[in-house]
């Protein structure tokens, strides 16, 4: 990396994010494509004064993760109306006006989109019925996604009322939890923390129940190959692992912030590479 006066900065800002496999790879496309930019982790305490730090830095992007989602919101020039729906941004882009030399801040969000490029590799969304399990801001963008998509979604989520408020919120249906082993969907998407490491031996979906789904999403990828994930392999559905959401929310900012299609497959060769050091 050649890194001079000219080095266009990007970032993401969370906390806590060293493990953040998010640098590997958009450095990864900005070298794939001889773009003089760099990306680092940043991590923040004070959302507002982060933010005006990278805007007085001179800062072009960057990326927003947990736990400043919905409070970076409050630090913005413009919210596009999409993020405004989900009530979360996880993308920054900043705007150097000529006249009045001041930085405008427009947030996105790029995590619904994510999650339905990774679905559209393997089917078709319109029409397509999903129970996605899960009711936390990692299930909004999914559900969000889905139903622009065409999709028909039903929630389950360990505490009830939650999958009842999201559905309500985004107009879906939502089930007990326990109704999941009469319940079958061309989809199935787990949007929770189950089968995460150091807990990898765990599944959100007794594998009995996983020949009801064509198609079978883990938003996890520590491991890359979850639980679920095999389980599904082995009844014969189609699997995508945690990386692709990770992976096509990438694609999409890089496109916000260069005005140019990375190259996914050298983005996911990077995520790999880094996730093994992780
Ligand atoms: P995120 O923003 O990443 O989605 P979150 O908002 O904390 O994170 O949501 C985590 C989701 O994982 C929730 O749906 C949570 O269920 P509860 O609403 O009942 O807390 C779910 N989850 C976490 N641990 C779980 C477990 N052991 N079993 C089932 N669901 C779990």
């Amino acid at each position: 990396m050649n890194i001079n006066g000219k080095t266009r900065l990007f970032a993401i800002i969370g906390n806590p994010v060293s493990h953040s496999l998010s640098p590997a790879m958009h450095n990864a496309a900005f070298a794939e494509l001889g773009i003089n930019a760099a990306y680092v982790p940043i991590k923040a305490d004070n959302i507002e004064q982060t933010v005006a730090g990278l805007r007085t830095l001179g800062f072009v992007g960057a990326s927003v993760t947990v736990p400043f989602k919905e409070t970076v919101m409050g630090c913005l020039d413009n919210i596009d109306p999409t993020a405004a729906k989900i009530g979360a941004v996880n993308t920054l882009a900043f705007r150097q006006t000529d006249q009045e030399k001041i930085c405008i801040c427009n947030g996105y969000n790029t995590d619904w989109i994510g999650s339905n490029s990774a679905l559209a590799q393997v089917i078709d969304l319109k029409g397509a019925t999903a129970l996605v399990i899960g009711a936390g801001g990692a299930a909004k963008a999914v559900v969000f996604g889905l139903l622009t998509a065409g999709a028909k979604v039903t929630i389950a989520n360990r505490t009830q009322e939650k999958a009842e408020g999201l559905a309500l919120e985004l107009g879906c249906d939502s089930i007990p939890f326990e109704n999941i082993a009469t319940t079958s969907a061309d989809i199935l998407i787990n949007t929770t923390t189950v089968g995460m490491a150091p807990h990898s031996g765990r599944s959100p979906v007794a594998s009995e129940l996983l020949p009801n789904y064509q198609v079978v999403m883990d938003i996890v990828y520590a491991p890359l190959q979850t639980t679920l994930l095999k389980q599904a392999i082995a009844c014969g559905c189609k699997v995508i692992d945690g990386l692709d959401m990770l992976l096509y929310q990438g694609v999409e900012q890089f496109r916000i912030w260069t005005g140019v299609q990375p190259p996914p497959s050298v983005m996911r060769k990077a995520l790999l590479k880094a996730i093994d050091k992780l």
